[in-house]
């Protein structure tokens, strides 16, 4: 009987599964009779339907159904008369009206004081893998166009909405979110998000999802550390690194952003994301419209080990700079630790020498070059090239840089000024500020007002004259400090708090510029460490600097957190001095060369210190670096061991067309004299042969060939002792 059911079902649905105007594309199928989308993406379904109210209503979202199993969305019933069914109802874009209790994901005030939007179906449109829904609101000519993009390949959808004033009269809006998710009724969820403060980013946090409501959010008008907009929620007793279901995401903004996770006393669980609302006020004059920055999502019934790499295959194919193939991270050479604000020209090239014999492929100048920063006291504003530091400008030390081999990047600041600057003096109008009112230092510096075009175009065009001027392969972009202060005083009043977004696009716009102008100048997004790193800043740049924490302990923690949400590809970590100047904890040099490894390396030490034994070394290691690079940089990442949970940890990374397979393993103490747990390899095909190659004699047994089901079956045995002890080891496929 099923059978013939599902037959008449899909006999229904053919004409409408193939017809071209249905579905532009497999990945969305609209079923026009019952008002409904499927959107197939990877092993995952997302469908929502237009109810019997008009409203936009969502249906499912998790692991891949037939579209043919679908029907009509139609309201659920209020619960008494205290949960109407507008509350109880999942809307895929809910208005602040009619009886909405759960969070909204627009709030707006209407020039007549009318405060409430209620937003029905009006159309459609599909292209390829994109669907737009168009919402009015059931009064006046409010519109929302709600954007869905399906990403076939990856299991990721992405989300946005612009909102289009298309009335006679301004209009407020007070909450402007991307996107409303909704995951299926269910009481056991688990909530996992990264949490820090300067030196101490990225850390992993879960939690039972409590009902209520859970903030995540930046109100500092940048990212922020304090929490990164991501997140993956799964089920508490059924999903680990490689099994059950994970619903995750993340937004592309980088300004103040907010993340509602709600869970109702029914047991409803949402996300709600977007702009922060806090502060908010943006007025959309009529005629005018706001884009919401997109929100991308997805769902594994794979663990969260399968989200993270679903999320790094996205980034890698679909946001950075080159993208699907971003260009391999060079081994860099910073000098900020080594020099802070020391530098010259005698002594970078000094650097740059010892450097390119490392191995060393970029050699990058922080900060301390330009204007009179002799010190974090004063100078920035002031791009012209200290002529004390530099008589000849930076044309010499690039010169030989690239004598040495090697290309050239240089630390800059763009958004900010010290009070104690030329550009300060004459222009103190152009930071942000609450007229008449003391304007809040945050190490000694104020943050430019970029939401102002004049402020925007004299970025750009510095920037621009110093990147034409100059042979720089890379900008490493810093940014010092949150805001204070968010004024924006030659604004209209009323149009003021739009400093919240204006500021976020102008900054997109000078890079974007930049980059289109200068095609082959890479970036590294910095923020004081990690506290500006989104999807909306890795569309831009090639990599980032995740923490000034460079401890090689730390850094194992700080690395596994950013690998949740983040690819290793873009992760920079640098091999520094010891003591450590954060922690003065003292590790030996081949545990902290292979923790960077683990990610994109960098040197960051003082070379003029080193030994000839240890420039020896580490270039050994270097070279095996460079062997390894596509695979740690562009693989599929395995985490084996956790560093939270243990003091032994070990990451596996599989190169993208399964020839390489790469073990890092790090212990901390040992105690007991407990030898470390069998490793056991995941993700390779059991008939597999590799050929091992260990950077040193740390493997148990070593054979010069082993199988994939060896190596996942049986595992490996590492002989680590001690403390700060670490190995690695590459798995090359010869059958
Ligand atoms: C920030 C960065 C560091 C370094 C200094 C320079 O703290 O995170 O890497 O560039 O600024 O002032």
């Amino acid at each position: 009987m099923r059978a013939i059911l599902a037959l008449v079902l899909v006999r229904i649905f053919v004409p409408c599964l193939f017809s071209p105007l249905a579905c532009a594309a497999d990945s969305i199928v609209f079923i026009d009779k019952q008002k409904l989308w499927i959107l197939q993406s990877g092993e995952a379904t997302y469908a929502f339907g237009v109810n019997e109210r008009g409203e936009l209503q969502h249906l499912y979202w998790g692991k891949r159904i037939g579209a043919q199993d679908f029907t009509s969305a139609h309201s659920l019933p209020d619960w008494a008369s205290f949960d109407l069914s507008t509350t109880t109802t999942p809307q895929e874009y809910p208005g602040w009206g009619a009886g909405l209790y759960v969070e909204p994901a627009l709030k707006v005030t209407f020039a007549n004081g009318n405060r409430e939007v209620v937003l029905h179906y009006l159309d459609y449109k599909v292209e390829n893998n994109d669907v737009e829904i168009t919402l009015k609101d059931a009064i006046s000519a409010l519109f929302v166009h709600l954007h869905y993009r399906v990403y076939p390949d990856n299991s990721i959808i992405e989300r946005s909405a612009r909102i289009e004033n298309r009335t006679s009269e301004a209009v407020t809006l007070e909450s402007a979110q991307s996107a409303s998710w909704t995951l299926p009724q269910d009481p056991s969820y688990r909530l996992h998000y990264l949490t820090g403060r300067w030196a101490g980013e990225w850390q992993l946090q879960n939690e039972k999802l409590q009902f209520g409501k859970r903030l995540l959010e930046s109100r500092r008008g940048s990212t922020g550390n304090e929490a990164n907009p991501w997140f993956a929620i799964d089920h508490m007793d059924e999903t680990d690194e490689s099994h059950g279901p994970v619903w995750f995401g993340e937004l592309g903004w980088s300004g103040s952003w907010r993340f509602t996770i709600e869970r109702t006393p029914s047991d409803q669980c949402r996300v709600v994301g977007g702009f922060n609302s806090f502060d908010f006020g943006y007025r959309l004059a009529s005629g005018e419209s706001l884009q919401t920055p997109p929100f991308y999502a997805g769902f594994t019934d794979a663990g969260l080990g399968e989200a993270s790499q679903i999320l790094h295959r996205f980034q890698l194919e679909r946001i950075l700079p080159g993208s699907p193939h971003p260009p391999p991270r060079p081994v860099l050479y910073n000098s900020w630790e080594a020099t802070e604000f020391n530098v010259n020209e005698a002594g970078q090239i000094a650097l740059a020498e010892k450097a390119s014999r490392l191995g060393v492929e970029r050699f990058v100048v922080d900060d301390g070059w330009f204007g009179q920063r002799n010190n974090d006291h004063a100078g920035l504003g002031d791009w012209y090239v200290n002529p004390q530091k530099f008589p000849h400008g930076l044309k010499p030390l690039i010169e030989r840089v690239r004598h040495l081999g090697m290309d050239f990047g240089l630390w800059v600041e763009p958004e900010m000024v010290n009070p104690d600057s030329d550009l300060y003096r004459v222009h103190p109008d152009w930071v942000m500020n609450f007229p008449a009112r003391p304007r809040t230092e945050g190490r000694n510096q104020l943050v430019l007002n970029l939401a102002r075009d004049d402020v925007k175009e004299y970025i750009f065009s510095w920037l621009d004259r110093l990147v034409t001027d100059n042979d720089i392969a890379l900008l490493k972009w810093d940014y010092n400090r949150n805001w204070s202060e968010p004024g924006w005083p030659e604004a209209a009043p009323a149009d003021q708090r739009k400093i919240w977004v204006r500021y976020v696009q102008n900054l997109y716009d000078i890079i974007d510029r930049l980059r289109s102008k200068h095609p082959r100048l890479e970036i590294e997004g910095c923020s004081g460490g990690g506290a500006r790193v989104d999807l909306g800043m890795l569309r831009r740049v090639d990599q980032v600097w995740p923490s000034d924490n460079t401890d090689a302990l730390d850094r194992l923690t700080i690395q596994y957190g950013f690998t949740e949400a983040y690819t290793p590809h873009v992760m920079m970590a640098w091999v520094t001095d010891v003591p450590n100047g954060i922690d003065g904890r003292i590790t030996p040099l081949t545990f902290r060369l292979l923790v960077a490894m683990t990610g994109s390396l960098g040197i960051g030490g003082n070379l003029n210190k080193w030994t000839d034994d240890e420039i020896a070394g580490a270039s050994k290691m270097i070279s095996f670096y460079k062997q390894i690079r596509a695979t740690v940089q562009d693989g599929i990442l395995f985490r084996l061991g956790s560093p939270i949970e243990s003091d032994f940890s070990a990451m596996q990374y599989v190169s993208q067309d399964s020839q390489q397979v790469v073990v890092f393993a790090f212990l901390h103490s040992q105690q007991f004299g407990r030898s470390m747990p069998l490793l056991h390899l995941r993700g390779l095909a059991d008939d597999a042969i590799y050929s091992v190659s260990a950077i040193d004699d740390k493997l148990e047994n070593p054979t010069r060939k082993l199988s994939g089901a060896y190596l996942m079956h049986h595992g490996i045995q590492l002989r680590l002792r001690g403390d700060y002890d670490a190995t690695a080891i590459k798995f090359d496929r010869v059958r």
